[in-house]
C-alpha cells in the first residue's frame, strides 16, 4: 500500500489547478443511465471513485469510451457513456461496500427499467448513513420496495408517478436519486427541502440539456414535469470547491501564497469568509482564487458544519488543522455526520492541543508547531487533513492508507510538489 511523506515547513508558492468535482461526476455518470443516448463528460477528475463507479456501470452494460482532453494547458479527461441495453439491473454489494455513492443507479435505473436490485450500503468510518429518505420518496411515487438478503429490490408497474415529497432534511444522494427518477415519472414531483449543494445544481444542468423539465436550480424546492424520454447531451463538470477549499488551506499553513486556477469563489464563500476573518487574503476572481497567507499570524475562529451554503462538512477536518496552528482557541461543532472527529487522534500524535466534546464538538487550542509522525485516517477527508499538518510540521511526516486520498484528491502528491512542499509518494516495498 502507498504512503505519502512530507517534509514540513516549506511555504508553497505558485499555481494549483483544480479539477473537476468528484461529487458532481458520480451523480453525473449515473445520469447517463436514463437514456439510450450518448451522454459525454468533459472535465472529468482522475480518480479512484470515478474508475469504481465506471466499473459499476460497465457491469450494467454501459459502453464507455475515454479520452485524454486538455483545459487551460492541464491533462484532463472525457468519458462518453452509452447504455442502449441493460446487461444486469443488480448493483452488487461488492461495488457499493467500496463506494456508496453506488446507490446512484437507484433512481435512474428504477425510472427506465422498472426493476432495481441495489445492495444496501451499510455504515461507514463516519456515520450510520441510512438510505431512509431515497426509499421512502421513491414509495410516495409508487415503487415497491422489499429489503432481502441485504439488498433493496424496487419495482413499478408501469412508469413512476409524480408526487409532492417533503424531505425530513435536506440530504444531497436523496436529492439526486429522487431528480433523476423523477425526470422519467409520469406528471409533476414536486421536492420541499432539496439539497442546494452547487454539485445538485450541475446535476440539474445536465438533465435539462437531456431534455428533463426541472425549475428550481439553487433552491429548496424543485419541481420536475416527467418527460416519456430523455436524449443525449455533453456536459463540462463543474471545479471541486472541496478540493479548492483544501488547497486554500495549504496556503494558508504553509503561510504561502498558491492561486487556485479554475476554482469557483462563489461555492465556497462561507469558507472564504472565515480564511479572509482569520486575517488571510483572499482576491476572488472570476475563475481563481488568490489565497495569500504571507506574513499573517492567524487567529483561530469557530466553524459549524451545515447543509450548503453554510460550512462544508467535507472541509471541517481541513480547517481542523489549520486551527491546530492558530492564535488561541477555536470551537469546531459537527452538525452533518455522527462520527467525522477521527483525524483528532491522529492531530494529538503530532502535538496538537483538542479537546472533543461528546461527538458533536471540539475545542482546538492552537501550538506553537506540530511534529511530525507517522499516521493514518479512515476517511477522505481526514486524510487530507493530515497532509496538511505534516506540511506544516518540524520533520517529517508519513501519511499512510492513500487509497483514501486516491478517491478523491487527483494528483495531490504532484500537485503540492508543484507548489514548493516537499512530499513523495512511496510504495510500501520502497519504503522498508
Ligand atoms: C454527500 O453524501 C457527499 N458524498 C459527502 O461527501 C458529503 O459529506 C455529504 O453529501 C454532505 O454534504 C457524495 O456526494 C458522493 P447526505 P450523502 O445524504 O449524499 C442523513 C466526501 O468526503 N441521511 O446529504 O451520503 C445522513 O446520515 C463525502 O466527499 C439520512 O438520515 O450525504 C447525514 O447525517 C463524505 N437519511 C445527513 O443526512 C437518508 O436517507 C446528510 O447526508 C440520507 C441521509
Amino acid at each position: 500500500m502507498d504512503k505519502i511523506k512530507i517534509i514540513g515547513g516549506k511555504k508553497l508558492e505558485g499555481k494549483i489547478f483544480i479539477s473537476g468535482a468528484k461529487n458532481a461526476a458520480l451523480p453525473l455518470i449515473c445520469a447517463s443511465l436514463l437514456t439510450d443516448d450518448t451522454v459525454t463528460l468533459t472535465n472529468m477528475p482522475q480518480l479512484s471513485d470515478i474508475k469504481s463507479m465506471n466499473a459499476l456501470l460497465e457491469t450494467m452494460g454501459t459502453k464507455i469510451d475515454e479520452f485524454n482532453d486538455f483545459m487551460d494547458g492541464h491533462e484532463t479527461k472525457t468519458y462518453s457513456y452509452r447504455t442502449q441495453k441493460f446487461d444486469s439491473l443488480v448493483a452488487p454489494y461488492d461495488y457499493v461496500r467500496k463506494m456508496r455513492a453506488s446507490y446512484y443507479v437507484l433512481g435512474p435505473v428504477l425510472a427506465r427499467k422498472g426493476h432495481v436490485e441495489l445492495s444496501l450500503p451499510g455504515g461507514c468510518a463516519i456515520g450510520a448513513r441510512p438510505m431512509d429518505i431515497h426509499l421512502t420518496s421513491l414509495e410516495q411515487m409508487g415503487a415497491k420496495i422489499e429489503i432481502k438478503n441485504g439488498y433493496v429490490h424496487a419495482d413499478i408497474d408501469g412508469r413512476l408517478k409524480g408526487a409532492h415529497i417533503i424531505f425530513p432534511l435536506a440530504s444531497v444522494g436523496a436529492t439526486c436519486n429522487i431528480l433523476m427518477a423523477a425526470t422519467l415519472a409520469e406528471g409533476q414531483t414536486i421536492i420541499e427541502n432539496a439539497a442546494k449543494e452547487p454539485e445538485i445544481g450541475d446535476l440539474i444542468t445536465l438533465l435539462n440539456k437531456m431534455g428533463a423539465k426541472i425549475e428550481g436550480i439553487n433552491t429548496s424546492i424543485l419541481k420536475i414535469t416527467g418527460v416519456k424520454k430523455l436524449n443525449g447531451a455533453t456536459h463540462k463538470v463543474i471545479a471541486d470547491r472541496i478540493e479548492a477549499g483544501s488547497y486554500a488551506i495549504a496556503a494558508a499553513i504553509t503561510k504561502g501564497k498558491i492561486e487556485l486556477v479554475n476554482a469557483q469563489p462563489q461555492t465556497l464563500q462561507v469558507p472564504l469568509k472565515i480564511l479572509k476573518s482569520m486575517g488571510i487574503k483572499i482576491e476572488e476572481r472570476e475563475n481563481s482564487i488568490i489565497v495569500d497567507a504571507q506574513n499573517v499570524n492567524f487567529e483561530g475562529k469557530d466553524i459549524m458544519t451545515d447543509y450548503y451554503p453554510g460550512f462544508p462538512t467535507d472541509l471541517q477536518a481541513q480547517f481542523m488543522a489549520l486551527m491546530t496552528v492558530a492564535d488561541g482557541a477555536s470551537l469546531v461543532t459537527e452538525q452533518i455526520w455522527e462520527n467525522r472527529f477521527m483525524h483528532v487522534p491522529e492531530l494529538l500524535r503530532m502535538g496538537a492541543n483538542i479537546n472533543v466534546h461528546g461527538h458533536a464538538s471540539a475545542i482546538v487550542r492552537g501550538v506553537k508547531r506540530l511534529s511530525g509522525a507517522p499516521v493514518m485516517a479512515t476517511d477522505l477527508r481526514a486524510s487530507f487533513a493530515l497532509v496538511l499538518a505534516g506540511l506544516a510540521a518540524e520533520g517529517e511526516t508519513t501519511v499512510n492508507r492513500v487509497y483514501h486520498l486516491d478517491r478523491g484528491y487527483e494528483k495531490l502528491d504532484e500537485k503540492l510538489k508543484a507548489v514548493g512542499a516537499e512530499i513523495r509518494r512511496v510504495s510500501e516495498a520502497e519504503d522498508e
